[in-house]
């Protein structure tokens, strides 16, 4: 199914600032991450996508490479961040196919609703394997390739093309604290300052760090499995001082900012890409329906059945 370029890029970026460059993305074919995809393939770069399931992976790459005429895709499945091995093999399999890799998004992610008395140990670790680990990980699989990108491309070039950057997209929960999320708001909050040593250990090599903090961004799995779908929507939009959730191409344009010409000097920061949402973000919509309040459905053990939710059966809580 083809996506219209109004959904993942604005109007204001240069054809081919990323020509002839290449992109790896951990988590490439989830509705964020394939957006940011597209718009990097869009705007001239080849794309190598990462992912655990081969069939999703294989067909979002199809899919993201019909956004430029001679764009080069692919998509490698069966690849957990969890695990290193596997993706020092994608990262080489992307350098042989494509040749290089000059940008880094680290996308994977995993979450779920649970407060704490019900999150076990192994649910806890999970989250903190896939998002914290995994970030790690990426960052070990791809950092030689980064370094070499940003020696071919001295910062600031003066052709105005890239390489050598690494961002991960993280969350905003850990700001605040926030109810039946102590799993990913620990997880994301060492994802950010594992970025940070990034940029310190490897900014003298040229190579940029940054993190995308992203708040609600509607038709989202991450949205399908943290708000019910029972919630009034207008009350949830209502919170966010911009008066919306965010879209896919607001997170893609964050992404072509800092892989850009014009972020060459922005390096080991957050940018928090949410409408000001987490500023409110006090409230507590997330994982309840209308009714549950704050702190009631801590006490009766109260979340919201209108949430997708891939919980196995073997579960032990
Ligand atoms: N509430 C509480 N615990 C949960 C849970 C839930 N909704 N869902 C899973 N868990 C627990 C499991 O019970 C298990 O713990 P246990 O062995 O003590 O019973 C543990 O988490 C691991 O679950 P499992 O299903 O074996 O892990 P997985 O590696 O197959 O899946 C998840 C990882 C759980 C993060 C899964 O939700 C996933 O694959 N998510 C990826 C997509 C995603 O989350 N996208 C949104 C990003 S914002």
């Amino acid at each position: 199914m083809s996506v219209p370029k109004s959904e993942y890029l604005s109007s204001v970026w240069a054809p081919g600032i990323f020509a002839n460059r290449v992109v790896f993305v951990t988590g490439g074919a989830g509705t964020i991450c394939s957006a940011q995809t597209r718009a990097m393939v869009h705007l001239g770069a080849d794309a190598c996508i990462i992912g655990r399931n081969p069939e999703k992976t294989e067909k979002a790459a199809k899919d993201i490479a019909k956004v430029r005429s001679g764009a080069r895709v692919i998509g490698i499945g069966n690849v957990d961040v969890r695990n290193f091995d596997n993706l020092k093999a994608a990262a080489e399999r992307c350098v042989k196919e494509l040749g290089a890799i000059d940008f880094v998004i680290a996308g994977a992610a995993g979450n779920f609703i649970a407060p704490i008395s019900g999150l076990s140990p192994n649910a806890f670790k999970t989250v903190i394997d896939i998002d914290t680990i995994g970030t790690f990980n990426t960052v070990k699989a791809t950092i030689p390739y980064l370094i070499e990108s940003a020696a071919r491309n001295p910062n600031p070039n003066p052709n105005g093309l890239t390489g050598g950057r690494i961002i991960s997209v993280s969350a905003t929960f850990h700001y605040s604290g926030m109810p039946l999320q102590a799993h990913v708001s620990a997880a994301k909050a060492a994802v950010d300052s594992l970025m940070a040593s990034v940029s310190l250990e490897y900014g003298p090599y040229g190579v940029t760090a940054n993190v995308i903090a992203p708040g609600a961004i509607e038709g989202t799995e991450g949205m399908e499995r943290l708000a019910s779908s029972a919630v009034d929507k207008k009350k949830m939009t209502k919170a966010v001082p911009s008066g919306r959730w965010g879209s896919r191409r607001d997170i893609a344009d964050a992404t072509v900012y800092l892989f850009s010409d014009a972020g060459n000097y922005v390096n080991g920061t957050t940018l928090v890409v949410d409408g000001a949402g987490w500023r409110r973000q006090g409230g507590n919509d997330i994982g309840i329906d209308e009714g549950m309040e704050y702190p009631d459905f801590l006490f009766t053990g109260q979340i919201s059945k209108n949430l997708k939710d891939g919980r196995k059966q073997k579960s032990k809580l």
